[in-house]
């Protein structure tokens, strides 16, 4: 094995542990620099990791070590900290939604095109056991031609635990934009690529109250719609339907059920990697219970950085990985779509048309952990 790929951290909030649990001990990559706004917390961070130092996002950008930089930072940081990457010929893997407008999500695409550095998006999830499993059924023809998808995600809101939760109610944030990349992501995984959509949007507040952190108490305010709800027309001429929510108490929806016309297959959560998949047959009223039978297994945030440099243990080059920003684009393309649809009334066209990612071969921990 060469030397280990270098990774460059910026935006050290919430969900960086995540990635930490992948990526921190992984043999194929090495953390060599970490950057926040809040210095203090950037020195934090370096400080638990051995051979990690803090500094700057300037000084990050330009360091030698930093190949790759893992971009943490709040959706409306995302594209700004990615045309610097492309300014700088490093890499970007972001957390999502690629950009918090399509035209800069755009514009990123273009950038690291031009400037031939690789692209990553979140969410890698969906490179798990459970939505890939799933995929593999369909892709056996066990439901048949499928002929539509239904996806739900509601909550009352993140602002009951996240302690800085403004973000989700400003531009780039939002049920859609926050959770919709997990759903629209696996459906694209499942069904393929989009077409058109068509959506209804509505807010049933204009201020949250934070519940719980340093700022409990403190109202920050909604600009965004808070409750949505949506119809895709992929490729294939499946139709999938999607409602999500920051305005709803709970629900016992599946989060994703995939429908053919032999039969059904019931999808895990694709916030996590893995899962209870389960399948129906057409004639049948049990749902029976699937082995994992593709995907990474035991797997956490990071996998789809490993697979953009070449680390994840199949040997895919950047070109090929899947949690990439030609999907992270499609994503944003049919969200901002969706919402479009719901202001204007009117079906929106999708432009963008990735190739439907490969399926993730079984992949087993050691293999991937391993990284060759
Ligand atoms: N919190 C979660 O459970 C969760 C889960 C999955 C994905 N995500 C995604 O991860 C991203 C970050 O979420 P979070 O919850 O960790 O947020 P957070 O607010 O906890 O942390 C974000 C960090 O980024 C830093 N930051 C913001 N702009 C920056 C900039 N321009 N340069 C340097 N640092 C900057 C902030 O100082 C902060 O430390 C978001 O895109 C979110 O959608 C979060």
């Amino acid at each position: 094995m060469g030397e280990p790929h270098g990774i460059g951290v910026i935006g050290l909030g919430v969900i960086l542990d995540a990635y930490l649990t992948t990526l921190a001990d992984h043999h194929g990559v090495r953390i060599a620099a970490v950057a926040d706004l809040d210095p203090a917390r950037a020195a934090a961070v370096a400080d638990a990791l051995p051979g990690t130092r803090a500094c700057s996002v300037d000084e990050l950008l330009g360091t030698d070590d930093v190949e790759t930089v893992l971009d943490l930072t709040t959706p409306g940081a995302h594209a700004e900290i990615a045309l610097a990457c492309a300014r700088s010929g490093k890499n970007h893997y972001g957390e999502k939604p690629l950009a918090s407008t399509l035209d800069d999500a755009r514009r990123v695409v273009q950038a690291a095109g031009a400037a031939g550095i690789g692209l990553g998006c979140a969410p890698d999830t969906v490179l798990g056991t459970g939505v890939q499993t799933a995929r593999a059924i369909i892709d056996a023809g066990l439901i048949g031609t499928p002929t539509g998808a239904v996806a739900t995600w509601v909550s009352p809101g993140h602002e009951a635990w996240h302690p800085n939760p403004d973000f989700y109610y400003l531009p780039g944030g939002g049920p859609l934009l926050d959770m919709g990349p997990y759903y629209l992501t696996s459906l694209v995984h499942l069904l393929g690529p989009v077409v058109a959509v068509t959506g209804s949007a509505g807010r049933l507040r204009d201020r949250r109250t934070i519940a719980s952190g340093a700022r409990a108490g403190e109202v920050v305010p909604v600009e965004v719609a808070t409750h949505v709800a949506g119809t895709l027309e992929h490729a294939t001429g499946a139709i999938s339907t999607v409602t999500v929510s920051f305005d709803a108490a709970g629900t016992r929806a599946r989060p994703i059920e995939v429908y053919g016309d032999e039969g059904a297959v019931a999808v895990p959560d694709p916030n996590t990697f893995a899962g209870d998949v389960e399948l129906l047959r057409r004639g049948s009223t049990s749902w029976d219970l699937v082995a994992p039978r593709a995907g990474f297994v035991d797997s956490s945030r990071g996998l789809g950085l490993l697979e953009m440099v070449g680390s994840a243990g199949l040997g895919a080059a950047p070109e090929t990985a899947r949690a990439s920003g030609a999907v992270g684009l499609h994503v944003m393309e049919i969200m901002t779509g969706l919402l479009e649809a719901a202001s204007s009334g009117r079906r929106t066209a999708v432009t963008t048309a990735p190739a439907r990612p490969d399926l993730v071969p079984l992949t087993e921990r050691e293999t991937w952990r391993w990284g060759i």
